[in-house]
């Protein structure tokens, strides 16, 4: 017989005998009668089967607790319980494998996300976690599949990389040389002893490369994984995060805006659309406003704002009493408890951020005819603060030169850069999604660390 998963079962008519495999989630009963409640993670909901115990015996229960794998040939029929629709009554029980009630790691009374981070090999296995990742990847396949409608290509850009994207400077050295006896010559590191023959690092962002891809077939974007050596603790900051950046050429700052309007408002709906019951489920369990949430940035535009209109807002809010940890003024970046005021206090809703102070963005942006800010947008998120970072580029090769050279940055290590902006160089924006940050959103989960399967951060890069 062919196994049933769970998910079609529960959207079944009752009559057909069925196949069902998973894990046992609980088990309770008399000694008439047990229910077992069996997950296999196709979807939040467990579907109940009932055993006879005329024709089990006790034996066999007792090695049918929590975490336990089985095979269960039976019925469907109708549920007279409330909760499920259907349910199956047992014929045959098989036990792939025992899960020891003293030891498995579940069992334990504390299912906080702190305790289960230190378990988050096991983690997965729970209803939150099995929610998380089913929401983790129908984003990731709306994330291509709106690409795909628009006529993306997908490219693929190096983990492995010389340059510094972002002008931060956090990056993860990548080397095979022995650091007990590192080669010196001149008294520095001599990195053409290296495997590459020059210093190089996990890329920060993928963008300086996709600008190559969008100057030669238009439209791109790149999903990977980015890394960042920055010791920011925080519960929106991971070491190892996925980013999504499309890159297109022929677009401004404003046909940025609304592409990376249209692309999240695209997400939030795809999630309600296809994941409503891992919607409920956190909803109900943990956030009773996420699906109000999701739903109230659907309908109306975001509002777009200058960030000296912002720098304005925060400071009369300082004014008239406002207390912030951080001070704001002209030329500060902003930190996410302002972010969080713009959109939660003020406007009520994501707010798109442009025109930023050029010497707290990085060299690439297209600088403004007042000579003092940039085209940055940022897109600013409720609970969140920044998951969008973007920009229309310097598209004049004298004036991107000029910036590199004012920062003090290598021209010589970016001329494979550069070139875009000598031949046949065209306006082009692009911008960045952190994937993580979108999935706080989409989960209404509080810690960056439990919207992704392992975790890297500062002291922690376990399984
Ligand atoms: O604002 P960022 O640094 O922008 C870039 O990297 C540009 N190259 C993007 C582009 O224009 N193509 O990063 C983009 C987004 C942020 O808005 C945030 O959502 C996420 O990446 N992000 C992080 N997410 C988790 N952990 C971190 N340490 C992150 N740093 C950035
Ligand atoms: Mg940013």
């Amino acid at each position: 017989m062919l196994r049933t998963k769970v998910k079609a079962l529960l959207q079944m008519q009752p009559g057909d005998t069925v196949l069902a495999k998973g894990w046992v989630r609980t088990k309770r009963g008399n000694k008439q009668v047990k229910f077992i409640a069996l997950n296999d993670g196709s979807t939040v909901n467990n579907i109940q089967v009932v055993a006879d115990m005329t024709r089990f015996d006790e034996e066999l229960m007792k090695r049918i607790t929590t975490g336990a794998s089985l095979a269960v040939t039976g019925k469907l029929v109708a549920s007279v319980g409330s909760g499920q629709a259907v349910e199956i009554q047992a014929e045959s029980i098989e036990v792939y494998g025992e899960c020891d009630p003293m030891r498995y790691p579940l069992q334990k009374k504390d299912t906080s996300f702190e305790y289960l981070r230190s378990v988050a090999h096991m983690r997965l296995r729970t209803n939150t976690f099995g929610a998380v990742l089913r929401l983790r990847h129908a984003m990731a396949f709306a994330i291509h599949q709106f690409f795909n409608d628009r006529g993306f290509v997908y490219l693929n850009t190096p983990l492995i990389t010389e340059s510094d994207a972002e002008g931060a400077g956090d990056m993860f050295q990548v080397t095979t040389l022995d650091l007990a006896k590192v080669p010196v010559h001149n008294g520095k590191v001599d990195f053409s002893k290296d495997f590459f023959g020059k210093k190089t690092s996990l890329t920060v962002s993928g963008q300086l490369e996709g600008e190559l891809g969008a100057t030669a077939v238009g439209e791109i974007y790149t999903f990977g994984p980015t890394f960042r050596a920055e010791n920011s603790n925080t519960p929106r900051h991971l070491a190892e995060f996925w980013m999504i950046e499309p890159e297109m050429a022929f677009y401004d700052i404003y046909d940025n805006m609304e592409l990376a309007e249209a692309f999240v408002k695209y997400l939030v709906q795809y999630a309600l659309d296809h994941n409503y019951d891992d919607l409920k489920f956190l909803n109900d369990k943990y956030d009773d406003g996420l699906i109000a949430r999701l739903q109230s940035v659907l309908g109306i535009p975001f509002q777009r704002v200058t960030y000296t209109e912002a720098v304005e807002i925060l400071e009369a809010a300082v004014a008239a009493g406002h207390h912030f940890e951080y001070p704001v003024h002209w030329g500060t970046d902003f930190q996410s408890e302002h972010e969080r005021y713009l959109v939660e206090a003020h406007f009520g809703k994501p707010v798109i951020l442009i025109d930023f102070p050029k010497d707290i963005k990085a060299f690439y942006m297209k600088q403004n005819e007042d000579g003092r800010t940039v085209r940055g947008m940022d897109v600013l998120f409720p609970k969140i603060g920044e998951i969008i970072g973007g920009s229309e580029r310097e598209a004049s090769l004298e004036k991107l030169e000029a910036r590199i050279d004012e920062l003090g940055m290598s021209r010589k290590n970016l001329e494979w850069y550069i070139d875009t902006r000598r031949y046949g160089t065209v306006p082009h924006s692009g911008f960045g999604l952190g994937f993580e940050r979108l999935l706080l959103f989409i989960t209404g989960m509080n810690n960056i660390r439990d919207v992704i399967p392992f975790p890297r951060t500062p002291k922690n890069a376990e399984f």
